[in-house]
């Protein structure tokens, strides 16, 4: 990413300190070890370059099987080591890249608008942030429901009422939720970086239903979800 993008994950929010891009991926095999023939074959394509930037593409056969997806590397977080802080203009930055990219599929709906007090926001700007959405609440007195601006106490809405809505509107994928979801994939932060700047086309053999891509950090390699970060692109 030419700029930094911060991105959301969950409460905790991830900083993205290097260069790796679409086209600059550094990818370690957990595959049982090159072939001779792979390792001519990328010879030939020019990518085998020296250094940490040099792309390794690891591909198996059993690519489809579980298990076989990349393994992702580690990113020099902000909040890692002894001296543990995040980087709050970055965590910031994130929050806006979910609203304005990630939040049209997936939910955060363990996230109350109190929890970006102090972590993405100050407590006004938490506010003021719960009050741009419309939360339904009630029954009033006569029993009917209603909408009113949200408070800090309420949850951020979700983009679809149940999972078959999103699944529909997802060719039947369901797009997960992201409060939990650096503890719930192995990897982490990690994992979720390698995955948004981790699409490539796919290779040779590998066969995409219609409206999915490739993606070696996936499970299987092929994704419901489309490539929505791109390299000189800034969402803010
Ligand atoms: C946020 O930080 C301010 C200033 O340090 C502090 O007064 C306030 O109690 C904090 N609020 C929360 C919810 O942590």
């Amino acid at each position: 990413m030419a700029a930094t993008v911060g991105r959301i994950c969950g409460a905790r929010l991830l900083k993205n300190y290097g260069t790796v891009g679409p086209q600059v991926c550094q990818l370690s095999t957990n595959a049982q070890g090159w072939t001779k023939n792979r390792k001519m074959w990328l010879s030939t394509l020019g990518v085998v370059g020296g250094g940490v930037g040099a792309l390794l593409f690891a591909l198996e056969q059993s690519v489809k099987a579980s298990g076989s997806e990349a393994h992702p590397p580690h990113q020099p977080w902000s909040h890692d080591g002894w001296y543990k802080s995040f980087d709050h203009a970055s965590v910031r930055r994130g929050y806006e890249v979910y609203k304005q990219v990630c939040k049209a599929c997936h939910s955060l709906q363990y996230i109350a608008f109190r929890n970006l007090v102090n972590v993405t926001h100050t407590e006004e700007e938490a506010k003021a942030e719960a009050a741009e959405v419309m939360i339904k609440d009630g029954p009033d007195e006569e029993g009917n429901y209603f909408e009113r601006p949200g408070k800090l106490s309420d949850y951020l809405p979700s983009p679809y009422p149940n999972e078959n809505a999103a699944r529909a509107a997802n060719n039947g994928a369901y797009p997960p939720d992201l409060s939990l979801i650096c503890s719930g994939r192995k990897g982490g932060e990690d994992y979720i970086f390698a995955l948004l700047t981790g699409y490539m086309d796919a290779p040779a053999g590998v066969i995409l239903r219609e409206g999915q891509n490739y993606n070696p950090y996936f499970p299987g390699g092929a994704i419901s979800m489309a490539q929505v970060l791109f390299d000189e692109v800034s969402w803010l």
